[in-house]
């Protein structure tokens, strides 16, 4: 078993609940590997053979339109794993994966996988529970895309990210481009709204970070209690 992964496993949500033998015998199977900024990682359509946890850097789940659009799902970082669904239904990937950064990732095949859960069932607690949290971020998606305006979406999704950073600070590389691929909108709106919400003093923008400045106001442009 390589050392990083050891260090790693125990770090790792999906994990976070098995005892010290069941982290060994995932160790023995799971392998590292690094994938460069931009590279794809998983094509829509093609067949699922593993399942991939991110070590370190940032990945982005995304559809892209027959134009070229693209629609960013969900990103992911240090803990998050991703093409479980594949490995659970049998259909092909239902998006793509690309490295948003260059990222190592840790990948389980999809036989060992399937090993892992029949001697290591709590692994499926965890794995129940990222893919309820994943129903709930696409349910406020989809109620966000129909019932709120681009300040509320943004509002929204900022509020999302902060809390899965810090509570206020936001350290993913954003640019007004990838905002606006995650909430169905153009860039200039996006880039127009953001200057509007640090106007009104409830962001403030730094090369490097979002700092959420007003939380409530946030939240009640994001339709939020
Ligand atoms: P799979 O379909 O095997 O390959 C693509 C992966 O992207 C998928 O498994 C999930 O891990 C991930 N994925 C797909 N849709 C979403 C979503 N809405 N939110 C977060 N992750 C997703």
């Amino acid at each position: 078993m390589a050392i990083s992964v050891a260090i790693t496993l125990d770090a790792i949500p999906l994990f976070a609940h098995l005892d010290k033998e069941e982290l060994a015998r995932i160790g023995e199977v799971a392998r590292e590997r690094s994938y460069p900024k931009n590279s794809v990682i998983l094509f829509e359509d093609d067949p699922g053979d593993a399942l991939y946890v991110v070590v370190s850097g940032r990945v982005k789940v995304v559809l892209i339109g027959e134009d070229g659009r693209e629609v960013i799902l969900s990103t992911m970082d240090k803990g998050d794993f991703f093409g479980e669904m594949s490995l659970i239904d049998d259909e092909p990937r239902s998006a793509h994966v690309i490295a948003m950064e260059n990222s190592r990732l840790l990948v389980l095949r999809r036989d060992d996988f399937h090993r892992c859960l029949d001697t290591t069932p709590r692994i499926a607690l965890g794995l129940l529970r990222a893919l309820s949290k994943r129903l709930r971020q696409a349910n406020s998606q989809i109620g966000g895309l129909v019932l709120l305006d681009v300040a509320g979406r943004i509002a929204r999704l900022l509020l999302q990210l902060a809390d899965g950073d810090d509570g206020s600070v936001i350290t993913a590389k954003l640019t007004h481009h990838t905002i606006a691929q995650m909430i169905g909108s153009s860039r200039e709106t996006v880039s127009r709204t953001m200057r509007t919400l640090i106007e009104q003093d409830l962001i403030a923008v730094s090369q490097k970070t979002i700092t959420i400045k007003n939380r409530k106001a946030l939240q009640l442009a994001a339709g939020l209690r």
